[in-house]
């Protein structure tokens, strides 16, 4: 443990999503400087990159947006307009601050998605796909909300790809997906320390067909 009051380790220990909406509610504001600065959390950025290096382009949706920092990695690299979706009022209040979502939703990604179908050419995440949050079945609703041959790219955490469901759920997929591809990454820099510093998640893409 960090002996911070909000840290990795108690994240990890959420288990529903109302847990998910009190401890990020209690986190939003220092979330950015406390866990992603110091913990050199390179999600995001390596999401990011990966979305554009498959030719990713908007409009996109942004999946657990929590603070916003995929949206700034997406800006970065010119994409847009990127709408975020998190069932935390607060963390959404960050990120609609930083002016880089064209809009917020705030919603449970473990129920039916208040979004059209196919409205969307790219689907994107980083950090929701990891211990106590949330499970495979919502790629039914992405798919729906995505347009034929939308790019997804997502992290999972790898404690979570076999034992989640999640390799289990993309394969169930079949032929309603394209150019699935598992690429491991390290989610954190050195400044995470020993605890944390060599987690490793999969960078996991796809086009919908
Ligand atoms: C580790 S944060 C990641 C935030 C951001 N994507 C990033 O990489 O910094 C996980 C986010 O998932 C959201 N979340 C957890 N359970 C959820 C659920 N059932 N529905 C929607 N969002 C959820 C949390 O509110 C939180 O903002």
């Amino acid at each position: 443990m960090s002996g911070k009051s909000h840290d990795l380790d108690g994240a990890y220990a959420l288990r529903t999503p109302e847990d998910s909406v009190r401890y990020y509610g209690d986190w939003a504001t220092s979330y950015d400087s406390d866990f992603a600065a110091d913990m050199d959390y390179r999600s995001p950025d390596i999401v990011a990159g990966a979305f554009v290096s498959l030719g990713g382009a908007g409009p996109v949706l942004d999946v657990g947006a929590g603070t916003g920092l995929v949206a700034e990695a997406l800006a970065r690299r010119g994409i847009a307009p990127v709408d975020g979706i998190d069932i935390s009022e607060k963390m959404l209040d960050i990120a609609a601050a930083k002016g880089v979502y064209r809009t917020v939703i705030q919603a449970d990604l473990t129920r039916p998605l208040p979004i059209e179908n196919s409205i969307y050419s790219g689907i994107i995440s980083a950090g929701t796909f990891t211990h106590g949050h949330v499970g495979p079945a919502v790629f039914h609703e992405l798919l729906r909300v995505a347009a034929p041959g939308a790019v997804f790219a997502v992290t999972v955490h790898s404690a979570v790809y076999e034992a989640g469901g999640f390799a289990a759920r993309f394969a169930e997929l079949g032929d309603r997906i394209e150019a699935f591809r598992t690429d491991p990454f390290k989610i954190y820099g050195p400044a995470a320390g020993s605890d944390h510093a060599d987690d490793v998640g999969w960078i996991v893409s796809f086009r919908k067909a």
